[in-house]
């Protein structure tokens, strides 16, 4: 017989998942039931200080107030009317989203897979119907080494074979160049270029950085050659990086934005593709939807996020606390530490192999109360709550030396 679940152990419920779930991921041996602010509490009771924040979805911390209060008195309300009618609360999120991000449009969609293929879709319909580029040769130009998420016509892109083989036939229409090189990019834009898709930073690589006029470069370029420039900004938006886009480090506004993660504040999948009249009035009535893309719940949500974000307090402390992490691990290169990339409240720390995989010290991290996730090989990556207070982040790195000695 199966116990209920709250008499359950988290070993017993770690073994329960085998038979029943997916093996598509492979979690750290921790189950999570609590969680508030910068910290989760596991089924034993045991606290960990969560430096990963749902790939940076919580950005705001596990349940921040004004969050949980928006999405409360929303449930009260209204949770769902499709598209086929209006609701009263996605007029004020698109309008506000539109001003954070200094563009005009938003196509609201849920996870942020679904915000790339929409990007794509929205691209590819531009390029037709604005640009003028023969019915069925739209190209889009990405770079090596990206995430954009899982679904078939993305992963048709993709460079890494885990995540692509037995998955084709694959869609066509990509140009693949290395990433951080404006030669590639130039030679690969042609006439039939629709877009070029990158990530400003690019985070499941290992929080790669591109060097400082990349972005700018991208921009001018995109411009002169008459395509769209399309940042994903996914996992590198909404306060992360001490701005409230990554792109904005070098004063970038690109044509076509991608939002996820933290714009649903930890709670609901909130999704965005933000653009300029230009681009997303290409979309007209049954061209493209989804049945929960935009519904008031996800609006009410994502209204109290762009609230949170207009503060400025979030994108501060990102900035000021990031340069604590910065010196941190500044401190540990030579020490278990063979380099690192960070940009606000985001690292991607190289360990040295001979003391581990980035799994072996994740795990050894977990047992001191750290929660992170390794990337490749030997990087892990550091992301907390942007809500982190100075003396957790320091007992973080604290947690880090250790594990490294
Ligand atoms: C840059 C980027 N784009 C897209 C995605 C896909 O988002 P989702 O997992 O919500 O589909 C991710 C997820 O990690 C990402 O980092």
């Amino acid at each position: 017989m199966t116990a209920p679940a709250r008499t359950r152990t988290s070993d017993d419920l770690i073994r329960a998942e085998g038979p029943v779930l997916a093996h598509n991921y492979h979690p750290l041996p921790v189950v999570v039931a609590r969680a508030e602010g910068t910290w989760v509490e596991d089924v034993e009771g045991r606290r960990y200080l969560d430096m990963l924040a749902g790939y940076s979805a919580l950005n705001f911390g596990h349940r921040h107030p004004a969050l949980i209060e928006a999405a409360h008195r929303q449930l009260d309300l209204l949770t769902l009317t499709s598209r086929a009618f209006h609701n009263d609360r996605l007029a004020e999120f698109a309008e506000r989203l539109a001003e954070l991000t200094g563009l005009d449009m938003v196509l609201p969609m849920n996870t942020g897979a679904e915000a790339v293929e929409s990007g794509i879709k929205v691209a590819r319909k531009w390029a037709y119907d604005v640009k003028g580029v023969p019915a069925g040769q739209a190209t889009i130009v990405v770079a090596a080494e990206n995430f954009h998420g899982r679904t078939t016509t993305i992963v048709s892109f993709s460079t890494d074979e885990t995540a692509r083989e037995g998955f084709g036939p694959f869609t066509p229409g990509f140009r693949i160049v290395p990433y951080n090189d404006l030669d590639a990019l130039e030679a690969a834009v042609d006439e039939t270029t629709a877009a070029v898709l990158i990530e400003p930073i690019q985070g499941e690589a290992g929080v790669i950085i591109p060097d400082s006029g990349y972005l700018a470069g991208v921009r001018e370029l995109t411009r002169r050659k008459g395509c769209l420039f399309i940042a994903d900004e996914i996992q590198s938006g909404l306060g992360r990086t001490g701005r409230t886009l990554a792109v904005e480090h070098e004063d970038v506004v690109p044509d076509v934005l991608l939002l996820g993660k933290a714009l649903g504040g930890g709670i609901v999948p909130v999704s965005a593709v933000v653009a300029r009249r230009e681009v997303l009035g290409v979309l007209h009535p049954g061209e493209h939807g989804s049945t929960f893309g935009g519904n008031p719940l996800a609006a009410a949500v994502g209204t109290a996020v762009v609230e949170l974000l207009e503060t400025g307090e979030f994108q501060r402390r990102a900035t000021e606390l990031g340069v604590i992490l910065r010196d941190g691990l500044t401190e540990l290169v030579g020490r278990g530490v063979l380099g690192f990339r960070s940009r606000g409240l985001w690292a991607g720390v190289d360990v040295d192999p001979a003391i581990g995989t980035g799994r072996e010290v994740s795990e050894r991290l977990m047992r001191e109360g750290v929660l992170v996730k390794d990337t490749h090989g030997s990087t892990i990556r550091l992301a907390p709550p942007l809500t982190i207070t100075a003396e957790e982040l320091r007992s973080a790195l604290g947690a880090l030396e250790k594990v490294l000695a």
